[in-house]
């Protein structure tokens, strides 16, 4: 299947999934009715999931400085608003509950976790996820490069939420030793356990950013 990507093959597999017939016989049934109920029954139809006028919103939100339309479920998360409706990918889904740290972005410069925070909330606020911390010059910020520096990833999945929440971390001003560095961070999990690295490269960045 030549030019077929995981992410089409699930889109458009989910656009599939409102016809897949599934043959499920109902109610009970004494063995010779089952058995002609699973031989005869028309397959049950299965509609594909609609958002009633009355639940979505269209709204424009500031993402990397760039507006970006979206028309969205009410109980859409930012997160999933960000990776599914505007293409950025960057950043993470892990828990999906609130317990990782891999979706943090930033509002107006404060981190967040995006998958427990309703893209409807977001209002004016300004959102910068991993694609738009880089200059727009293109040159990595300081943190991005004391990651790669320092090796402070592995498989690099908590990443993007490592370096978003280090750079708030800085500029909240808990960053002044090693110490304060694992506290303030530890609502960003690393399965890799790259933590010792990842605290050298917060202190290597934290001067340059403090002098930006
Ligand atoms: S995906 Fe948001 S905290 Fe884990
Ligand atoms: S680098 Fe693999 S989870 Fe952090």
């Amino acid at each position: 299947m030549a030019g077929l990507t995981r992410r089409t093959f699930l889109s458009s597999s989910s656009t599939l999934g409102g016809v897949i017939a599934i043959p499920l016989a109902t109610g009970c049934a004494t063995g010779t009715e089952r058995g002609a109920a699973t031989a005869e029954a028309p397959p049950m139809q299965i509609e594909p999931a609609t958002v009633p006028p009355a639940q979505r919103l269209d709204f424009t939100l500031d993402v990397n400085g760039r507006p970006q339309r979206v028309t969205v479920d009410v109980r859409t998360t930012l997160l999933d608003t960000l990776r599914e409706h505007i293409g950025l990918t960057g950043t993470k889904k892990g828990c999906d509950q609130g317990q990782c740290g891999a979706c943090t972005v930033h509002l107006d410069g404060r981190r967040v976790l995006s998958c427990l925070t309703l893209a409807a909330q977001v209002g004016a606020r300004k959102v910068t996820t991993i694609e738009g911390l880089a200059g727009t010059g293109g040159g990595l910020h300081p943190m991005q490069q004391a990651f790669i520096d320092h090796d402070a990833f592995q498989c690099g999945y908590c990443t993007p939420g490592q370096i978003m929440s280090a750079v708030a971390c800085v500029a909240e001003g808990h960053a002044d030793d090693a110490a304060e560095i694992r506290e303030y961070m530890s609502g960003n999990l690393c399965r890799c356990a790259a933590y010792p690295n990842i605290v050298a490269a917060i202190e290597q960045a934290r001067g340059s950013i403090r002098r930006a």
